[in-house]
């Protein structure tokens, strides 16, 4: 089941995607365990490899601003392509939650999934 409310911030988030590179304005938002919602956007930059995807930009927010533990997260892109995060991404999401829903929503397709899923056999120091 869509979380409209997440939903409705990743797609707002993705307004604000500096992405004149690749034109791939991607928006994420996060629910903490108190129902907080965080959310954030993909920022580019000329020298190609600075770029920070939504997903680490949102976490990263969440995090500053004292938050740690997440129940969900949405991402948004207004494309026809269903992606799904980086390996970057994946590695920071499994660092604060391996139980989190994880829905990506396009314009045609939506997908629910998990870090488990995405993630298989991650780096992990936890036994
Ligand atoms: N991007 C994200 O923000 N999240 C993803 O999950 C996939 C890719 C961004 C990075 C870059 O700005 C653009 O999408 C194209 O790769």
């Amino acid at each position: 089941m869509i979380d409209e409310k997440l939903l409705d911030a990743a797609k707002k988030a993705s307004e604000n995607a500096y992405a004149p590179y690749s034109k791939f304005k991607v928006g994420a938002a996060l629910k903490t365990k108190e129902g907080k919602i965080f959310s954030g956007c993909n920022v580019e930059n000329a020298s190609y490899g600075l770029t920070m995807c939504a997903e680490r930009v949102t976490i990263f927010k969440a995090i500053s601003e004292g938050y740690q533990d997440f129940s969900e997260m949405t991402l948004y892109v207004d494309s026809d392509i269903l992606f799904t995060p980086c390996g970057a991404c994946r590695q920071v999401i499994a660092e604060f939650s391996c139980e989190m829903k994880i829905t990506i929503v396009s314009r045609k397709k939506t997908l629910e999934t998990s870090i488990k899923e995405l993630l298989p056999y991650g780096f992990s120091l936890d036994e």
